[in-house]
């Protein structure tokens, strides 16, 4: 049998591995890698995980790989090598993303690796009790400039509850991206299984009877019927009238080292609420339905542009990363 990984030294296997957990919009785990020799690789974009309806312009791919990549330098420098790198696209089309050195270092700082590992979107259960002002603290010193919170409760936190449900709603009942998110959503355990992406029950967090209903009666076409479209709006409302608040990250521009710069936040930003205990759910609606899109950033009054707008909140879930693809499905030497 074809062993192609064999010949990847162990240390790169082990920070792939990490890197793999990253978050990326439905879970499409868009990255490919591919190993030019033992510490030298390019990231690539890989165009069959694309979301052509819901991210035409590859906005959340390309902040999907940034965070890949921040996981990937986190893992390299608590394993002892610095990550040498260069943004080799020019747009969030380009297949060939980041090139990467790895050189052996021993003055590095290491990470909690761990909460790479406990890292996970956590959507259910949250309480409505505020962010405790140290937590807030904590999370927006990360980058002041970048990241605000908004209370659930406060003007701009109603404004974005309310009108986040109507741009779910309105994306929910657009056939073209309803259609698009089937195809990822996994209503089949053989096919998770064997394809190690996507949304799943359990990464949805649906359980008992509506589990069952998931697995036994949903499939690919139910999931364009009126009944499983009302059925996530009011799943979508739920959540949103359950929160501490949300917390919004942008960037100063649309260039494309901006949006990298905010990818690798927005993994910085998971790690550090999930070490705090706060529970995060990235909900990209917004940024991608009309009029909103044009609206957000004036109607919330920031300088930047939006590219996050994060739910979050003290839950009485925890879990690490959904499911994903094993090395050897995009890693190639
Ligand atoms: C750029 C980006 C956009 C995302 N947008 C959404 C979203 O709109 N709704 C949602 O439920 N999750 C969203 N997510 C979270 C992903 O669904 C989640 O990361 C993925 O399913 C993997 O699960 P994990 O984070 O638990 O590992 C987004 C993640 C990223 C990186």
């Amino acid at each position: 049998m074809k062993t192609p990984l064999k010949t990847i030294p162990e240390s790169l296997l082990q920070i792939l591995a990490y890197a793999s957990l990253s978050p990326s919009g439905h879970n499409t785990q868009p990255w490919k890698v591919k190993i030019l020799s033992s510490d030298e690789l390019i990231i690539q974009s890989d165009p069959a995980r694309w979301l052509h309806e819901t991210d035409p312009a590859n906005r959340v791919t390309f902040l999907s790989l940034s965070a890949f990549f921040e996981t990937f330098s986190q893992a390299s420098s608590s394993i002892g090598f610095e990550t040498q790198f260069e943004l080799l696209a020019n747009t969030a089309k380009d297949i060939d993303v980041f090139h990467i050195k790895l050189l052996p270092s021993t003055s590095l700082p290491r990470y909690n690796l761990g909460i790479i590992k406990s890292r996970g979107t956590i959507r259910s259960n949250y309480s409505t009790r505020p962010l405790e002002p140290l937590h807030i603290d904590l999370i927006t010193k990360l980058s002041p400039d970048s990241i605000i919170y908004f209370p659930r409760r406060s003007e701009k936190g109603k404004w974005i509850a309310e009108n986040l449900l109507e741009a779910i709603r309105q994306q929910i009942f657009d056939d073209k991206k309803q259609t698009e998110l089937s195809y990822w959503l996994r209503f089949s355990r053989k096919e998770a299984e064997e394809r190690g992406d996507g949304l799943t029950a359990e990464t949805l967090e649906i359980g008992g009877f509506e589990k069952f209903f998931w697995h036994t009666f949903f499939s690919r076409k139910t999931a364009l019927s009126n009944f499983f479209r009302n059925r996530a709006v009011n799943m979508a409302n739920e959540q949103l009238n359950n929160c501490s608040g949300f917390v919004v990250i942008s960037s100063h521009n649309n260039s494309l080292p901006s949006l990298f710069q905010t990818g690798r936040l927005y993994q910085r930003f998971g790690l550090k609420v999930t070490e705090l205990g706060i529970a995060h759910h990235a909900m990209s609606q917004l940024m991608e339905e009309n009029p909103w899109s044009t609206q957000l950033q004036h109607q919330i009054k920031l300088p930047a542009i939006v590219q996050f707008v994060i739910r979050v909140g003290y839950s009485t879930v925890t879990h690490g990363p959904s499911i994903r693809r094993p090395l050897s499905s995009f890693v190639e030497t």
